[in-house]
């Protein structure tokens, strides 16, 4: 018998410092992938959101960055930034119908929308 392959799991990160939560309003962003991430098979399961301070971009914000989980990790937590440096995950001035599109693609089906995405440096 085939072993079976596990998915991939990923972590949503949306940033929360004081620029893209209180100016770009990033919470509503948050409760829209959760909202999703819920209801929807093809997401469920799949990611978890996590609230991060802030990637350094906040002129280009809101932003979001998407990374693989390891297995067993928790991705409902802020991780070591040094877990994030050159993972090609990070996508800059999300809206809400940017951000269904990324969850469509690199979250669904682990194929990165790669007109938007960017490496964090
Ligand atoms: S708070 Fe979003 S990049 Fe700084």
């Amino acid at each position: 018998m085939a072993a079976m392959t596990e998915r991939k799991r990923f972590q949503i990160l949306v940033c929360d410092g004081p620029s893209c939560g209180i100016t770009h309003e990033s919470e509503t962003l948050v409760e829209h992938i959760e909202g999703r991430l819920d209801k929807e098979a093809a997401l469920q399961g799949r990611a978890e959101c996590a609230a991060l301070t802030c990637f350094g971009r906040c002129d280009e914000g809101p932003n979001l960055m998407i990374r693989e989980l390891a297995p067993g990790e928790d991705g409902s937590t802020e991780p070591d930034f040094d877990l994030l440096y050159g993972v090609r995950g990070l996508y800059l001035g999300v809206d809400q119908a940017k951000v269904d599109r990324v969850l469509d693609s690199h979250v669904a089906k682990d194929e990165a929308v790669e007109a938007w995405v960017e490496s964090y440096e």
